[in-house]
């Protein structure tokens, strides 16, 4: 098997693991022609990432661009890069160094997992090759599992259509000097440019491998989302728009009526969207190996797990995407989601139905179950949408909408029990997708509105992505008063301030979208008492 005749194929999982995990070990490789090569472009304009932090490593990350007319063959080739960690920005302190293989089965990009560093501790990183020099990162790692913490500074955000305005929030993020991001789905969208947007995205549907991955590229050369990946660790999970709107688990979704998806195989298009994403974000080869032991599915990509902040936090990622059933009753017998009357849906309550899937179920399960036996103080669980229930109907009867945790109402009340059956400290949901801000608090059962609150729920509205706007959001409060506050215009993201005694949420909106100069103001700020899961507006 030569590097020649996987080009431009399809790797199955198996060479994709091969490929994936001798790039990202520290490991010494011949020196390709290509190392000594001047180049003729930047071939970092993708820029540099860094993530999957622990206590003691970290992955680093970065694409080269060589996608650019610069002569013949060097896109088909291996490229040879080195990098370099240091405690200071100028590197006269190099902590460790190494190289790494781009290759072209895997777009040029590059994972190096450093091991061995420092707990709780910053770090800056650069790539080089041939005369090319990448932009200065910097990154952290988390403290020691053990350790007494005083602070987290984490900052939330998901959605961001580019269609639908500029990156402006990444910019004023930076500023607010986040240990790290926790990005919560729709990194991209697949949808066709049209002249009618604000931004045009280049290419038609994305659809292949090549798709997503000039896809990726359009995102990734914006320069005010690259500085916030470079200024620290990100923390990701996925939602439906990195593969295609609404997909859930192996099955299709809908982009609407002009989507050509409907006529190819899901399956491959899911298998081609998962490998650009592994390509393009700071993730480590695990979420490949781990697949591959598991379920025996081609296209399983595993990016769910938990991350330790000493014992003030426990930071998980969930996957609500990848292994859940299809949406019930989409009206009129569509794929997709819909609002739905669970009255007339006899689906709408069946235990089998879930939303994590079983395997991650159990595996969460565990980790709460061990949660509650430490000391930890805050557990906070980042997943794709919004979890509390939110009915769009005022008065009797119900309309809910089936693609969020409303739909999968038996799955939220076993993982509403599970926190309360493993007594889990001071549980705290962040989500995404609806692209608004609500606040609330998450009740043990949404039937019985005086419920005890079992958690708290943070999610956050959009980077760009449009919504409907406040016009029913009075009637919207008013009909589910478990939520504290909901605003459904501004965009922006949310950041948390967590102490051993207290988190303060501090909601952050840009004065308009459109405007490449937007400024950033503050919408509403919360406070939550640990040991006490009830939001104050502050
Ligand atoms: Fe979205």
């Amino acid at each position: 098997m030569t590097t020649r005749t996987l080009n431009h194929a399809r790797l199955n999982r198996r060479q994709l693991v091969t490929m994936a995990a001798a790039t990202a070990g520290a490991w010494w490789l011949p020196r390709s022609a290509w190392s000594q090569a001047r180049w003729s472009h930047n071939p970092f304009s993708l820029g540099v990432a860094s993530g999957s932090p622990t206590h003691d490593s970290v992955v680093l990350w970065t694409r080269l661009h060589v996608d650019l007319p610069l002569g013949a063959g060097v896109g088909r080739e291996p490229i040879t890069l080195r990098w370099e960690l240091a405690h200071d920005e100028q590197f006269t302190r190099i902590v460790q160094q190494g190289q790494a293989a781009a290759l072209p089965e895997l777009a040029h990009a590059v994972h190096v997992e450093v091991q061995g560093l420092e707990p709780d501790r910053w770090y800056f990183y650069r790539f080089m090759t041939g005369d090319a020099l990448s932009a200065v990162g910097r990154t952290r790692t988390f403290p020691m599992p053990d350790a007494v913490v005083s602070s987290l500074r984490l900052a939330y955000a998901s959605c961001q259509k580019w269609e639908d305005g500029y990156f402006s929030a990444w910019r004023h993020m930076r500023e607010e000097n986040p240990d790290a991001v926790m990005f919560l789905g729709d990194y991209i969208y697949e949808y066709p440019g049209k002249s009618s947007k604000l931004r045009v995205p280049t290419g038609g549907w994305v659809l292949t491998l090549e798709d997503y991955r000039r896809r990726y590229a359009l995102y990734k050369g914006d320069p005010d989302l690259q500085a916030m990946h470079a200024a620290c660790p990100w923390l990701m999970t996925w939602d439906d728009h990195e593969v295609q709107n609404d997909y859930a688990g192996q099955q299709a979704g809908n982009s609407g009526p002009a989507d050509p998806s409907s006529a190819g195989d899901f399956l491959a298009r899911r298998a081609a969207a998962y490998q650009a994403y592994y390509e393009h974000m700071p993730l480590r080869t695990s979420v490949l190996t781990q697949a591959v032991a598991g379920l025996g599915q081609g296209a399983e990509m595993r990016i769910y797990r938990r991350l330790p902040f000493g014992r003030l936090a426990s930071l998980y990622l969930l996957d609500a995407r990848q292994y859940k059933d299809p949406q019930a009753c989409t009206p009129d017998g569509r794929r997709g989601s819909g609002r739905v009357n669970p009255q007339q849906c006899p689906q709408w309550n069946d235990p089998k139905r879930s939303m994590l899937g079983a395997m991650q179920e159990q595996w969460l399960g565990q980790e709460l179950a061990r949660q509650g036996s430490t000391q930890v103080t805050w557990n906070v669980l980042g997943q794709q949408t919004l979890l509390g229930q939110r009915d769009f109907r005022p008065g009797p009867g119900q309309l809910l909408w089936n693609d969020g945790w409303d739909g999968y109402a038996s799955a939220r009340t076993r993982l509403t029990d599970a926190l309360r059956q493993h007594r889990v400290s001071n549980p705290v949901f962040l989500g995404g997708d609806v692209h608004e801000n609500w606040v609330g608090h998450v009740l043990a059962d949404y039937a019985k509105p005086a419920s005890p609150s079992v958690g708290v729920e943070f999610c956050g509205t959009s980077i760009t992505s449009r919504s409907g706007g406040n016009a029913k959001l009075a009637e919207r409060l008013a009909e589910n008063p478990h939520f504290v506050y909901a605003e459904c215009e501004r965009k922006g993201y949310g950041v948390l301030e967590f102490t051993p005694r207290q988190l303060n949420t501090t909601l952050r909106v840009l004065d308009d979208v459109t405007r490449p100069d937007a400024r950033i103001e503050t919408l509403a700020r919360f406070a939550v008492q640990s040991g006490r899961p009830v939001i104050e507006r502050v």
